[in-house]
């Protein structure tokens, strides 16, 4: 595995990193899981700047200013609902990451975390959504060169456990 990917167990909301990624809902106005805890951790700055940017297609990405996080910037993406896999879902949260990644190039940002989007509330399988994550994460760092550091950020024992599956067998097949 790439020596730019980094593994974590934790809460984003306490890195240092110059932009975490926030799994967001259409409206950017915020919610529960790991949406909830960057905006309260972020303050009101962060649902004011929000209410400006007009909600976000599933897939997409946006960018605010990170406010009173550690991290200069949140980009702001919406993952799919899963229901059974036949609704484009895997596309469309390939689509998160590899938006994500551009939008994080484009800024100039050189390490960037990852929480496991859509896994939450949003009900991807965790291994197949890990899965997506690594490789396009893979093939966003080859195309941004600028980009120096991924953190991937498992919040439970058991999800660190599933990226760790999936990098094995993903530079086991690569090697
Ligand atoms: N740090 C890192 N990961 C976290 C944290 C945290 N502080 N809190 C939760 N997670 P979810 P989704 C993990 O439900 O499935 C919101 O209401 C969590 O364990 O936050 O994309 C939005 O407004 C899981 O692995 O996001 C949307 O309506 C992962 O983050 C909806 O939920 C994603 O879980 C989005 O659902």
């Amino acid at each position: 595995m790439s020596a730019r990917i980094q593994l974590v167990q934790g809460d984003i909301t306490e890195l240092a990193v110059d932009a975490i990624v926030n799994a967001a809902n259409n409206s950017l106005l915020g919610g529960g899981g790991v949406d909830g805890a960057i905006h309260r951790a972020a303050g009101i700055g962060l649902l004011e700047e929000c209410r400006t940017l007009g909600g976000c297609p599933t897939g997409e990405a946006k960018i605010t200013a990170g406010y009173k996080l550690k991290a200069k910037y949140v980009i702001h993406t919406v993952g799919p609902v899963y229901l059974n896999g036949d609704f484009n879902e895997d596309a469309l949260l390939a689509s998160c990451y590899r938006n994500s990644m551009a939008l994080a190039a484009e800024r100039g940002i050189r390490t960037i975390a990852f929480p496991a989007i859509s896994t939450g509330v949003y009900g991807f399988p965790k291994e197949r959504a890990t899965r997506i994550a690594v490789r396009e994460v893979v093939t966003a760092l080859e195309r941004h060169s600028g980009i120096e550091r991924v953190t991937f950020v498992a919040f439970s024992e058991r999800d660190y456990g599933v990226y760790e599956g999936v990098m094995a067998e993903l530079s086991f097949k690569a090697g």
